[in-house]
Protein backbone atom coordinates (compact mmCIF):
# COMPACT_ATOMS: atom_id res chain seq x y z
CA UNK A 1 0.00 0.00 0.00
CA UNK A 2 1.42 3.57 -0.82
CA UNK A 3 1.39 5.58 1.98
CA UNK A 4 1.28 9.73 1.29
CA UNK A 5 3.36 11.31 4.10
CA UNK A 6 1.72 13.19 6.60
CA UNK A 7 3.05 16.93 7.74
CA UNK A 8 5.69 16.88 9.53
CA UNK A 9 3.34 18.67 12.25
CA UNK A 10 -0.48 18.42 12.53
CA UNK A 11 -0.82 21.22 13.90
CA UNK A 12 -4.11 22.63 15.04
CA UNK A 13 -4.40 26.32 13.44
CA UNK A 14 -7.37 25.71 11.84
CA UNK A 15 -9.78 28.45 12.51
CA UNK A 16 -13.12 27.64 14.49
CA UNK A 17 -15.07 27.94 11.56
CA UNK A 18 -18.34 27.75 13.92
CA UNK A 19 -18.29 30.14 16.42
CA UNK A 20 -20.56 29.73 19.11
CA UNK A 21 -22.98 27.02 16.76
CA UNK A 22 -25.85 27.13 18.63
CA UNK A 23 -27.03 28.94 21.26
CA UNK A 24 -29.18 27.36 24.47
CA UNK A 25 -28.88 24.37 26.56
CA UNK A 26 -31.98 22.10 25.25
CA UNK A 27 -31.67 18.83 24.71
CA UNK A 28 -32.41 18.72 20.79
CA UNK A 29 -29.53 20.75 20.15
CA UNK A 30 -26.67 17.93 20.66
CA UNK A 31 -29.02 15.01 20.61
CA UNK A 32 -29.06 11.70 18.32
CA UNK A 33 -32.56 10.86 17.03
CA UNK A 34 -33.75 7.90 15.79
CA UNK A 35 -36.08 7.60 13.69
CA UNK A 36 -38.35 4.69 14.07
CA UNK A 37 -40.35 3.64 10.65
CA UNK A 38 -43.55 1.89 12.89
CA UNK A 39 -44.83 -0.44 10.09
CA UNK A 40 -40.74 -2.08 9.69
CA UNK A 41 -39.50 -1.77 13.22
CA UNK A 42 -40.97 -4.55 15.09
CA UNK A 43 -44.46 -6.38 15.20
CA UNK A 44 -45.51 -7.81 18.29
CA UNK A 45 -49.16 -9.42 16.52
CA UNK A 46 -47.47 -11.26 13.38
CA UNK A 47 -49.73 -9.72 11.04
CA UNK A 48 -46.41 -8.09 8.57
CA UNK A 49 -46.93 -4.58 10.21
CA UNK A 50 -44.84 -3.09 12.91
CA UNK A 51 -46.68 -1.78 15.79
CA UNK A 52 -46.71 0.39 19.16
CA UNK A 53 -46.13 -2.45 21.38
CA UNK A 54 -43.49 -3.73 19.13
CA UNK A 55 -41.50 -0.59 19.35
CA UNK A 56 -41.89 -0.51 23.13
CA UNK A 57 -40.25 -4.13 23.80
CA UNK A 58 -37.41 -3.47 21.43
CA UNK A 59 -36.52 0.52 23.47
CA UNK A 60 -34.33 -0.87 25.47
CA UNK A 61 -32.01 -1.60 22.46
CA UNK A 62 -32.32 2.06 21.39
CA UNK A 63 -31.10 3.18 24.87
CA UNK A 64 -28.19 0.86 24.75
CA UNK A 65 -27.08 1.79 21.60
CA UNK A 66 -26.88 5.27 22.98
CA UNK A 67 -29.39 7.57 21.22
CA UNK A 68 -30.93 10.42 23.29
CA UNK A 69 -34.72 10.63 21.34
CA UNK A 70 -36.71 8.37 18.86
CA UNK A 71 -39.31 9.87 16.38
CA UNK A 72 -41.70 7.73 15.34
CA UNK A 73 -43.23 8.09 11.53
CA UNK A 74 -46.84 8.63 11.38
CA UNK A 75 -48.97 5.70 14.00
CA UNK A 76 -52.52 8.40 13.57
CA UNK A 77 -55.74 6.37 11.84
CA UNK A 78 -54.87 6.52 8.49
CA UNK A 79 -55.75 4.55 5.06
CA UNK A 80 -52.11 3.68 4.68
CA UNK A 81 -52.33 5.53 1.07
CA UNK A 82 -49.10 6.94 1.62
CA UNK A 83 -47.60 4.65 4.53
CA UNK A 84 -49.47 6.14 7.37
CA UNK A 85 -48.67 10.03 5.41
CA UNK A 86 -52.53 10.07 5.16
CA UNK A 87 -53.84 11.11 8.49
CA UNK A 88 -58.05 10.49 8.73
CA UNK A 89 -57.77 11.46 12.21
CA UNK A 90 -54.54 13.32 14.24
CA UNK A 91 -55.81 12.31 17.78
CA UNK A 92 -56.27 8.37 17.41
CA UNK A 93 -53.76 5.31 16.82
CA UNK A 94 -54.67 3.33 13.60
CA UNK A 95 -55.56 -0.18 15.19
CA UNK A 96 -52.64 -1.57 12.69
CA UNK A 97 -50.45 0.16 15.52
CA UNK A 98 -52.13 -0.48 18.63
CA UNK A 99 -54.44 2.11 20.68
CA UNK A 100 -53.55 5.13 22.45
CA UNK A 101 -53.33 2.86 25.17
CA UNK A 102 -50.33 1.44 23.15
CA UNK A 103 -48.86 4.89 22.74
CA UNK A 104 -48.99 5.69 26.16
CA UNK A 105 -47.05 2.93 27.81
CA UNK A 106 -44.86 3.42 24.53
CA UNK A 107 -43.87 6.71 25.77
CA UNK A 108 -43.77 6.11 29.45
CA UNK A 109 -41.23 3.13 28.46
CA UNK A 110 -38.88 5.82 26.52
CA UNK A 111 -39.29 8.40 29.13
CA UNK A 112 -38.30 5.53 31.37
CA UNK A 113 -35.49 4.54 29.48
CA UNK A 114 -34.58 8.32 29.06
CA UNK A 115 -35.63 8.77 25.50
CA UNK A 116 -37.38 11.93 24.46
CA UNK A 117 -39.99 10.88 21.57
CA UNK A 118 -40.86 12.99 18.67
CA UNK A 119 -44.37 12.79 16.74
CA UNK A 120 -44.64 13.04 13.19
CA UNK A 121 -47.28 15.98 12.44
CA UNK A 122 -48.66 16.04 8.93
CA UNK A 123 -50.42 19.53 8.66
CA UNK A 124 -49.61 20.18 5.28
CA UNK A 125 -52.51 17.58 3.86
CA UNK A 126 -54.97 15.01 5.32
CA UNK A 127 -56.37 11.96 3.87
CA UNK A 128 -59.24 12.60 1.96
CA UNK A 129 -61.14 10.03 3.72
CA UNK A 130 -60.73 12.58 6.59
CA UNK A 131 -63.87 13.86 8.07
CA UNK A 132 -63.02 17.22 7.08
CA UNK A 133 -62.51 16.32 3.21
CA UNK A 134 -65.55 14.15 3.39
CA UNK A 135 -67.75 17.46 4.40
CA UNK A 136 -66.24 19.50 2.01
CA UNK A 137 -67.47 17.58 -0.42
CA UNK A 138 -70.52 16.73 0.49
CA UNK A 139 -70.91 21.05 0.69
CA UNK A 140 -71.64 23.82 -1.86
CA UNK A 141 -68.75 25.27 -3.80
CA UNK A 142 -67.93 28.31 -1.49
CA UNK A 143 -68.79 26.65 1.53
CA UNK A 144 -66.48 27.10 4.88
CA UNK A 145 -66.36 23.41 4.22
CA UNK A 146 -64.55 23.68 1.27
CA UNK A 147 -62.42 26.30 2.22
CA UNK A 148 -60.31 23.80 4.78
CA UNK A 149 -59.13 22.67 1.41
CA UNK A 150 -57.22 24.37 -1.66
CA UNK A 151 -60.46 23.93 -4.08
CA UNK A 152 -60.34 25.71 -7.55
CA UNK A 153 -62.85 26.05 -10.98
CA UNK A 154 -61.14 24.57 -13.95
CA UNK A 155 -59.76 25.97 -16.79
CA UNK A 156 -61.29 25.59 -20.16
CA UNK A 157 -64.45 25.30 -21.58
CA UNK A 158 -66.39 23.47 -18.85
CA UNK A 159 -63.90 23.57 -16.45
CA UNK A 160 -62.41 20.16 -17.73
CA UNK A 161 -58.49 21.47 -17.27
CA UNK A 162 -57.11 21.47 -14.28
CA UNK A 163 -56.48 24.77 -12.60
CA UNK A 164 -52.68 25.18 -13.76
CA UNK A 165 -50.02 22.78 -14.60
CA UNK A 166 -48.03 21.89 -11.81
CA UNK A 167 -47.06 18.21 -11.40
CA UNK A 168 -47.55 15.80 -8.39
CA UNK A 169 -44.24 15.16 -6.37
CA UNK A 170 -45.58 11.76 -6.92
CA UNK A 171 -46.17 11.87 -10.77
CA UNK A 172 -49.13 12.52 -12.30
CA UNK A 173 -50.56 16.36 -12.15
CA UNK A 174 -51.52 17.59 -8.79
CA UNK A 175 -54.94 18.82 -9.42
CA UNK A 176 -58.34 15.92 -9.14
CA UNK A 177 -61.38 16.88 -10.28
CA UNK A 178 -64.17 15.59 -7.98
CA UNK A 179 -67.81 14.98 -8.89
CA UNK A 180 -70.38 16.78 -7.18
CA UNK A 181 -73.26 15.21 -5.21
CA UNK A 182 -75.78 15.73 -7.95
CA UNK A 183 -73.33 13.40 -10.44
CA UNK A 184 -71.78 16.41 -12.36
CA UNK A 185 -68.29 17.01 -12.81
CA UNK A 186 -67.14 19.15 -9.94
CA UNK A 187 -64.14 21.76 -8.98
CA UNK A 188 -60.65 20.56 -8.42
CA UNK A 189 -58.59 20.13 -5.45
CA UNK A 190 -54.69 20.14 -5.44
CA UNK A 191 -52.45 17.28 -3.57
CA UNK A 192 -49.09 17.90 -4.05
CA UNK A 193 -48.65 14.33 -3.23
CA UNK A 194 -50.98 11.43 -3.64
CA UNK A 195 -54.99 12.41 -5.10
CA UNK A 196 -55.53 10.46 -1.66
CA UNK A 197 -53.52 13.46 0.50
CA UNK A 198 -55.42 16.87 -0.15
CA UNK A 199 -54.11 20.12 0.58
CA UNK A 200 -55.20 22.03 3.23
CA UNK A 201 -55.61 25.80 2.89
CA UNK A 202 -53.74 27.24 5.36
CA UNK A 203 -54.74 30.76 5.05
CA UNK A 204 -57.79 29.77 6.68
CA UNK A 205 -57.75 30.61 10.64
CA UNK A 206 -59.89 27.30 11.17
CA UNK A 207 -57.28 24.82 9.91
CA UNK A 208 -54.65 26.98 11.89
CA UNK A 209 -57.24 26.59 15.17
CA UNK A 210 -57.68 23.45 14.57
CA UNK A 211 -53.81 22.33 14.21
CA UNK A 212 -53.30 23.80 17.53
CA UNK A 213 -55.36 21.73 19.70
CA UNK A 214 -53.83 18.61 17.88
CA UNK A 215 -50.32 19.65 19.13
CA UNK A 216 -51.96 19.93 22.54
CA UNK A 217 -53.76 16.76 22.17
CA UNK A 218 -50.48 15.07 21.68
CA UNK A 219 -48.27 17.52 24.21
CA UNK A 220 -51.05 17.20 26.86
CA UNK A 221 -49.99 13.08 26.40
CA UNK A 222 -46.33 14.17 27.05
CA UNK A 223 -44.69 13.60 23.42
CA UNK A 224 -41.44 15.78 23.62
CA UNK A 225 -42.05 17.37 20.10
CA UNK A 226 -42.61 17.17 16.55
CA UNK A 227 -40.82 16.31 13.69
CA UNK A 228 -43.31 18.42 10.97
CA UNK A 229 -44.07 17.05 7.66
CA UNK A 230 -43.71 18.86 4.04
CA UNK A 231 -42.40 22.24 7.13
CA UNK A 232 -41.75 23.92 3.41
CA UNK A 233 -45.01 23.31 1.13
CA UNK A 234 -48.05 24.60 3.52
CA UNK A 235 -48.46 28.14 1.62
CA UNK A 236 -49.02 28.32 -2.01
CA UNK A 237 -48.36 31.72 -4.30
CA UNK A 238 -51.09 33.99 -4.24
CA UNK A 239 -52.73 33.04 -8.15
CA UNK A 240 -51.08 30.24 -8.01
CA UNK A 241 -49.41 30.19 -11.49
CA UNK A 242 -48.31 28.03 -13.43
CA UNK A 243 -44.75 26.81 -13.00
CA UNK A 244 -42.32 23.78 -14.44
CA UNK A 245 -39.85 22.45 -12.68
CA UNK A 246 -36.27 21.45 -13.72
CA UNK A 247 -36.06 18.34 -16.44
CA UNK A 248 -34.82 16.02 -13.57
CA UNK A 249 -38.64 16.07 -12.51
CA UNK A 250 -40.49 16.59 -8.74
CA UNK A 251 -38.94 15.97 -5.88
CA UNK A 252 -39.79 17.30 -2.26
CA UNK A 253 -38.58 20.27 -2.90
CA UNK A 254 -38.14 21.35 -6.56
CA UNK A 255 -34.73 23.46 -6.05
CA UNK A 256 -32.71 20.97 -4.08
CA UNK A 257 -29.99 19.36 -7.04
CA UNK A 258 -29.69 16.13 -7.69
CA UNK A 259 -26.21 16.01 -6.70
CA UNK A 260 -24.48 18.59 -4.95
CA UNK A 261 -22.26 18.99 -8.36
CA UNK A 262 -23.90 21.80 -8.81
CA UNK A 263 -23.51 23.41 -5.11
CA UNK A 264 -19.97 22.91 -5.13
CA UNK A 265 -18.06 26.22 -4.15
CA UNK A 266 -15.20 27.77 -6.02
CA UNK A 267 -12.46 27.41 -3.23
CA UNK A 268 -9.87 25.48 -3.11
CA UNK A 269 -9.10 23.45 0.11
CA UNK A 270 -5.63 21.69 -0.90
CA UNK A 271 -3.59 21.83 2.39
CA UNK A 272 -5.19 25.39 3.85
CA UNK A 273 -7.76 25.99 6.39
CA UNK A 274 -10.87 27.08 5.13
CA UNK A 275 -11.49 31.01 5.46
CA UNK A 276 -14.40 32.15 7.65
CA UNK A 277 -17.78 33.40 5.93
CA UNK A 278 -18.35 30.97 3.71
CA UNK A 279 -21.33 31.47 1.38
CA UNK A 280 -24.30 30.08 0.18
CA UNK A 281 -23.79 29.24 -3.86
CA UNK A 282 -26.66 30.66 -5.48
CA UNK A 283 -29.75 28.23 -5.53
CA UNK A 284 -29.94 26.62 -8.67
CA UNK A 285 -34.04 27.45 -9.61
CA UNK A 286 -36.38 29.87 -8.04
CA UNK A 287 -38.40 28.36 -5.68
CA UNK A 288 -41.80 26.43 -6.93
CA UNK A 289 -44.94 28.37 -5.97
CA UNK A 290 -45.70 26.12 -3.77
CA UNK A 291 -42.23 25.38 -1.57
CA UNK A 292 -40.72 28.13 0.61
CA UNK A 293 -43.14 30.46 0.50
CA UNK A 294 -43.11 33.14 3.06
CA UNK A 295 -46.05 32.89 4.97
CA UNK A 296 -45.25 29.60 6.27
CA UNK A 297 -43.62 31.54 9.20
CA UNK A 298 -46.29 32.88 10.19
CA UNK A 299 -47.66 29.31 11.22
CA UNK A 300 -44.52 28.20 12.90
CA UNK A 301 -44.69 30.62 15.14
CA UNK A 302 -47.77 29.87 16.21
CA UNK A 303 -46.77 26.26 16.86
CA UNK A 304 -43.68 28.14 18.77
CA UNK A 305 -46.47 29.76 20.94
CA UNK A 306 -47.93 26.44 21.43
CA UNK A 307 -45.11 24.53 22.41
CA UNK A 308 -44.25 27.10 24.68
CA UNK A 309 -47.04 26.91 27.36
CA UNK A 310 -45.65 23.09 27.85
CA UNK A 311 -42.57 22.37 30.47
CA UNK A 312 -39.64 21.16 29.47
CA UNK A 313 -37.48 21.73 25.89
CA UNK A 314 -40.35 20.29 23.41
CA UNK A 315 -38.82 20.37 19.81
CA UNK A 316 -40.07 20.99 16.52
CA UNK A 317 -37.82 19.50 13.22
CA UNK A 318 -38.63 20.98 10.08
CA UNK A 319 -38.60 18.72 7.05
CA UNK A 320 -38.13 21.64 4.80
CA UNK A 321 -36.42 21.01 1.44
CA UNK A 322 -35.62 24.37 0.71
CA UNK A 323 -32.32 25.53 -1.01
CA UNK A 324 -29.84 27.28 0.19
CA UNK A 325 -29.38 26.60 3.64
CA UNK A 326 -29.22 30.22 4.24
CA UNK A 327 -32.73 30.00 3.46
CA UNK A 328 -33.62 26.92 5.45
CA UNK A 329 -32.03 28.61 8.28
CA UNK A 330 -35.39 30.88 7.99
CA UNK A 331 -37.59 28.02 9.26
CA UNK A 332 -35.19 27.57 12.51
CA UNK A 333 -35.02 31.59 14.03
CA UNK A 334 -35.42 31.77 17.62
CA UNK A 335 -39.25 32.29 17.71
CA UNK A 336 -40.12 29.42 14.99
CA UNK A 337 -38.82 25.88 14.62
CA UNK A 338 -35.98 24.54 16.52
CA UNK A 339 -34.28 22.64 14.07
CA UNK A 340 -34.66 21.61 10.31
CA UNK A 341 -33.60 18.37 8.15
CA UNK A 342 -30.32 18.97 6.26
CA UNK A 343 -30.78 17.91 2.96
CA UNK A 344 -28.38 19.86 1.64
CA UNK A 345 -25.30 18.12 3.62
CA UNK A 346 -27.37 13.88 3.16
CA UNK A 347 -27.11 14.89 -0.76
CA UNK A 348 -23.38 16.23 -0.76
CA UNK A 349 -21.35 14.14 -3.04
CA UNK A 350 -18.72 12.23 -1.15
CA UNK A 351 -15.93 14.08 -1.90
CA UNK A 352 -13.47 15.83 0.62
CA UNK A 353 -14.51 19.13 -0.81
CA UNK A 354 -18.03 18.74 -1.30
CA UNK A 355 -18.12 17.60 2.85
CA UNK A 356 -16.04 20.43 4.09
CA UNK A 357 -18.11 23.20 1.88
CA UNK A 358 -21.44 21.90 3.13
CA UNK A 359 -20.09 21.64 6.92
CA UNK A 360 -19.05 24.88 6.65
CA UNK A 361 -22.09 26.35 4.75
CA UNK A 362 -24.25 24.40 7.12
CA UNK A 363 -22.27 25.87 10.43
CA UNK A 364 -22.32 29.22 9.42
CA UNK A 365 -26.28 29.08 7.96
CA UNK A 366 -27.30 27.90 11.03
CA UNK A 367 -25.40 29.54 13.76
CA UNK A 368 -26.07 32.70 11.89
CA UNK A 369 -29.51 31.97 13.39
CA UNK A 370 -28.75 30.81 17.09
CA UNK A 371 -29.83 27.04 15.77
CA UNK A 372 -27.62 23.89 15.98
CA UNK A 373 -26.89 22.36 12.58
CA UNK A 374 -28.45 19.01 11.84
CA UNK A 375 -27.04 16.38 10.12
CA UNK A 376 -28.83 13.17 8.42
CA UNK A 377 -27.64 10.19 5.78
CA UNK A 378 -30.54 8.21 5.63
CA UNK A 379 -34.36 8.70 5.90
CA UNK A 380 -37.42 6.43 4.79
CA UNK A 381 -37.81 8.81 1.46
CA UNK A 382 -33.90 8.54 0.11
CA UNK A 383 -31.82 5.55 -0.59
CA UNK A 384 -30.19 4.09 2.20
CA UNK A 385 -26.67 5.60 2.25
CA UNK A 386 -25.14 2.21 2.57
CA UNK A 387 -26.23 1.80 -0.90
CA UNK A 388 -26.42 5.61 -2.06
CA UNK A 389 -23.07 6.58 -1.55
CA UNK A 390 -21.73 4.21 -4.04
CA UNK A 391 -24.05 4.81 -6.77
CA UNK A 392 -22.48 5.69 -9.95
CA UNK A 393 -25.36 7.46 -11.87
CA UNK A 394 -27.72 9.98 -10.84
CA UNK A 395 -30.61 9.01 -8.69
CA UNK A 396 -33.07 11.79 -7.87
CA UNK A 397 -34.79 11.76 -4.77
CA UNK A 398 -37.73 9.47 -4.73
CA UNK A 399 -36.63 7.88 -7.69
CA UNK A 400 -35.14 4.57 -5.60
CA UNK A 401 -33.37 1.95 -7.11
CA UNK A 402 -34.19 -1.68 -8.55
CA UNK A 403 -33.15 -4.49 -10.49
CA UNK A 404 -33.25 -2.24 -13.54
CA UNK A 405 -31.80 0.82 -12.33
CA UNK A 406 -28.53 2.07 -14.04
CA UNK A 407 -25.43 2.54 -11.61
CA UNK A 408 -26.21 0.20 -9.52
CA UNK A 409 -24.50 0.19 -6.05
CA UNK A 410 -21.35 -2.12 -5.07
CA UNK A 411 -22.72 -3.36 -1.58
CA UNK A 412 -18.80 -3.74 -0.09
CA UNK A 413 -17.93 -0.10 -1.26
CA UNK A 414 -21.65 1.04 -0.13
CA UNK A 415 -20.93 0.07 3.69
CA UNK A 416 -17.54 1.52 3.57
CA UNK A 417 -18.34 4.69 2.51
CA UNK A 418 -21.54 4.68 4.99
CA UNK A 419 -19.34 3.69 8.26
CA UNK A 420 -16.86 6.17 7.38
CA UNK A 421 -19.58 9.04 6.20
CA UNK A 422 -21.77 8.13 9.56
CA UNK A 423 -18.36 8.49 11.39
CA UNK A 424 -17.47 12.05 10.56
CA UNK A 425 -20.97 12.88 10.56
CA UNK A 426 -21.54 11.92 14.58
CA UNK A 427 -17.99 14.00 15.04
CA UNK A 428 -19.77 17.15 14.16
CA UNK A 429 -21.30 19.56 16.35
CA UNK A 430 -24.93 19.55 16.41
CA UNK A 431 -28.01 17.46 16.28
CA UNK A 432 -27.71 13.78 14.07
CA UNK A 433 -30.61 11.90 13.03
CA UNK A 434 -30.33 8.15 12.67
CA UNK A 435 -33.00 6.14 10.28
CA UNK A 436 -33.86 2.56 12.05
CA UNK A 437 -31.31 -0.10 10.06
CA UNK A 438 -28.57 2.51 9.59
CA UNK A 439 -26.75 0.89 12.82
CA UNK A 440 -26.71 -2.47 11.23
CA UNK A 441 -24.87 -1.15 8.15
CA UNK A 442 -28.53 -2.04 5.99
CA UNK A 443 -28.28 -1.32 1.84
CA UNK A 444 -30.92 -0.45 0.19
CA UNK A 445 -33.44 -3.89 -0.74
CA UNK A 446 -32.81 -3.34 -4.97
CA UNK A 447 -34.27 -6.54 -5.50
CA UNK A 448 -37.99 -6.29 -4.46
CA UNK A 449 -40.89 -7.91 -6.87
CA UNK A 450 -42.44 -5.44 -8.77
CA UNK A 451 -45.92 -6.86 -7.30
CA UNK A 452 -44.75 -6.08 -3.60
CA UNK A 453 -43.87 -2.38 -4.47
CA UNK A 454 -46.24 -0.42 -2.41
CA UNK A 455 -45.08 3.39 -2.80
CA UNK A 456 -47.41 5.68 -4.08
CA UNK A 457 -44.74 7.04 -6.88
CA UNK A 458 -44.10 3.48 -8.31
CA UNK A 459 -47.96 3.91 -9.50
CA UNK A 460 -48.39 7.47 -9.91
CA UNK A 461 -44.95 7.33 -12.08
CA UNK A 462 -46.47 4.03 -13.75
CA UNK A 463 -43.16 1.98 -12.22
CA UNK A 464 -40.99 4.54 -14.41
CA UNK A 465 -40.03 5.29 -10.24
CA UNK A 466 -39.27 2.38 -8.49
CA UNK A 467 -40.07 5.14 -5.60
CA UNK A 468 -39.00 4.36 -1.77
CA UNK A 469 -39.98 0.94 -0.96
CA UNK A 470 -36.37 -0.32 -0.82
CA UNK A 471 -35.04 1.65 2.46
CA UNK A 472 -38.31 0.64 3.92
CA UNK A 473 -38.30 -3.12 4.49
CA UNK A 474 -38.75 -4.71 7.96
CA UNK A 475 -35.25 -4.13 9.73
CA UNK A 476 -33.48 -7.43 10.96
CA UNK A 477 -33.01 -8.25 14.75
CA UNK A 478 -32.26 -11.99 15.20
CA UNK A 479 -30.57 -14.01 12.13
CA UNK A 480 -32.47 -17.42 12.65
CA UNK A 481 -35.16 -16.15 13.91
CA UNK A 482 -38.83 -15.83 11.39
CA UNK A 483 -38.64 -12.33 9.48
CA UNK A 484 -35.29 -12.04 10.93
CA UNK A 485 -37.32 -11.45 14.58
CA UNK A 486 -38.77 -8.63 13.22
CA UNK A 487 -42.23 -10.86 14.55
CA UNK A 488 -42.70 -14.72 15.31
CA UNK A 489 -45.02 -15.14 11.90
CA UNK A 490 -42.42 -14.49 9.48
CA UNK A 491 -44.79 -12.03 7.63
CA UNK A 492 -43.62 -9.29 6.56
CA UNK A 493 -45.40 -6.27 4.23
CA UNK A 494 -42.05 -6.13 2.27
CA UNK A 495 -40.32 -8.82 1.38
CA UNK A 496 -37.05 -8.88 3.43
CA UNK A 497 -33.81 -10.17 1.73
CA UNK A 498 -32.74 -13.67 1.37
CA UNK A 499 -29.18 -12.41 2.32
CA UNK A 500 -29.80 -10.21 5.57
CA UNK A 501 -28.60 -12.71 8.08
CA UNK A 502 -25.37 -10.92 8.62
CA UNK A 503 -26.78 -7.48 8.88
CA UNK A 504 -29.41 -8.69 12.51
CA UNK A 505 -28.07 -7.03 15.14
CA UNK A 506 -27.47 -10.09 17.02
CA UNK A 507 -25.04 -11.68 14.33
CA UNK A 508 -23.24 -7.90 15.45
CA UNK A 509 -23.87 -7.50 19.03
CA UNK A 510 -20.55 -7.85 20.51
CA UNK A 511 -18.36 -8.08 17.73
CA UNK A 512 -15.86 -6.14 17.20
CA UNK A 513 -15.81 -4.03 14.22
CA UNK A 514 -19.19 -4.73 13.09
CA UNK A 515 -20.97 -1.40 12.15
CA UNK A 516 -23.43 -2.41 15.32
CA UNK A 517 -20.07 -1.79 17.59
CA UNK A 518 -18.88 1.06 15.53
CA UNK A 519 -22.21 3.18 16.22
CA UNK A 520 -22.31 2.45 19.75
CA UNK A 521 -19.07 3.74 20.45
CA UNK A 522 -18.86 6.62 17.97
CA UNK A 523 -21.96 7.32 20.39
CA UNK A 524 -20.60 6.77 23.53
CA UNK A 525 -17.37 8.74 22.28
CA UNK A 526 -19.64 11.58 21.08
CA UNK A 527 -21.36 11.77 24.43
CA UNK A 528 -18.16 11.65 26.79
CA UNK A 529 -16.39 14.11 24.63
CA UNK A 530 -19.03 16.64 24.27
CA UNK A 531 -18.40 16.45 20.56
CA UNK A 532 -22.48 17.83 20.29
CA UNK A 533 -21.37 20.80 22.24
CA UNK A 534 -17.87 21.45 20.64
CA UNK A 535 -16.82 23.59 17.49
CA UNK A 536 -14.85 22.96 14.12
CA UNK A 537 -11.48 23.66 13.86
CA UNK A 538 -9.96 22.98 10.64
CA UNK A 539 -6.71 21.44 10.46
CA UNK A 540 -4.01 22.19 7.81
CA UNK A 541 -1.54 20.20 6.20
CA UNK A 542 -3.51 17.03 5.21
CA UNK A 543 -4.40 16.33 1.59
CA UNK A 544 -6.79 17.74 -0.53
CA UNK A 545 -8.74 14.20 -0.34
CA UNK A 546 -8.71 14.49 3.59
CA UNK A 547 -10.94 16.08 5.70
CA UNK A 548 -9.14 16.86 9.07
CA UNK A 549 -10.79 18.79 12.01
CA UNK A 550 -10.06 18.90 15.50
CA UNK A 551 -13.28 19.45 17.84
CA UNK A 552 -12.22 19.50 21.39
CA UNK A 553 -9.41 17.29 22.32
CA UNK A 554 -10.57 14.62 19.16
CA UNK A 555 -8.94 14.81 15.67
CA UNK A 556 -11.22 13.74 13.38
CA UNK A 557 -9.39 12.62 9.80
CA UNK A 558 -11.61 11.39 7.34
CA UNK A 559 -9.73 9.82 4.20
CA UNK A 560 -12.04 10.13 1.16
CA UNK A 561 -9.34 9.86 -1.49
CA UNK A 562 -7.69 6.39 -3.15
CA UNK A 563 -4.52 6.70 -1.21
CA UNK A 564 -3.52 5.93 2.40
CA UNK A 565 -2.46 8.82 4.21
CA UNK A 566 -0.15 8.30 7.54
CA UNK A 567 -1.85 8.99 10.90
CA UNK A 568 -1.08 11.10 13.34
CA UNK A 569 0.17 9.70 16.75
CA UNK A 570 -2.25 9.59 19.50
CA UNK A 571 -4.74 6.61 20.73
CA UNK A 572 -7.60 5.87 18.41
CA UNK A 573 -11.20 6.04 19.35
CA UNK A 574 -13.29 5.42 16.39
CA UNK A 575 -12.14 3.86 13.53
CA UNK A 576 -14.57 2.89 10.63
CA UNK A 577 -11.98 0.81 9.09
CA UNK A 578 -9.04 -1.42 10.68
CA UNK A 579 -5.81 0.71 11.27
CA UNK A 580 -2.70 -0.97 10.84
CA UNK A 581 0.87 -0.03 10.32
CA UNK A 582 -0.16 4.20 11.14
CA UNK A 583 -1.80 4.78 7.78
CA UNK A 584 -5.64 5.76 7.23
CA UNK A 585 -6.71 3.96 4.19
CA UNK A 586 -9.08 5.25 1.54
CA UNK A 587 -12.75 5.57 2.38
CA UNK A 588 -11.94 5.47 6.49
CA UNK A 589 -12.76 8.06 9.12
CA UNK A 590 -10.53 7.93 12.78
CA UNK A 591 -11.04 10.07 15.33
CA UNK A 592 -8.28 10.30 17.35
CA UNK A 593 -6.87 11.65 20.54
CA UNK A 594 -3.50 13.00 20.12
CA UNK A 595 -0.36 12.06 22.33
C1 LIG B 1 -42.67 13.69 3.48
C2 LIG B 1 -42.64 12.32 4.08
O1 LIG B 1 -41.38 12.11 4.65
C3 LIG B 1 -42.95 11.36 2.96
O2 LIG B 1 -42.74 10.05 3.34
C4 LIG B 1 -44.36 11.59 2.53
O3 LIG B 1 -44.65 10.78 1.43
C5 LIG B 1 -44.57 13.04 2.12
N1 LIG B 1 -44.00 13.96 3.05
C6 LIG B 1 -46.04 13.34 2.03
O4 LIG B 1 -46.58 13.40 3.31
Amino acid sequence: MTIESAPDSVVPAGIPTSGLLSTGSEWWRTAVIYQIYPRSFADSTGDGVGDLPGITRRLPALAELGVDAVWLSPFFTSPQKDAGYDVSDYCDVDPRFGTLEDFDRMLATAHELDLKVIADMVPNHTSSAHPWFIEALASPEGSPERDRYMFRDGKGKNGDEAPNNWESVFGGSMWNRITNPDGTPGQWYLHIFDSSQPDLNWENPWVREQFHGILRFWLDRGVDGFRVDVAHGMIKEAGLPDYTPPPEGASMGGALPTTSDDLVLDLSHADTALAPGITDPPAPNPDPPYWGQEGVHDIWRGWHSVLAEYEGDRVLCAEAWVDPLTKMALWVRPDEMSQAFNFDYMFSDWTAESQRAVIDRSIAAFSGVGAPSTWVLSNHDVVRHASRLALTAENPQGAGIGPGSPGQPEPVLGLRRARAATSLMLSLPGSSYLYQGEELGLPEAVNLPDSARQDPTWFRTKGEKYGRDGCRVPIPWEADKPAYGFNSSGKSWLPQPADWAPYARDSQEGIPGSTLEMYRTALAVRRERHLASGTVSWLNGYGRDVIAFRNGEVTVIANLGKVAVELPVGNILLASEPITGGALPSDTTVWVLRS
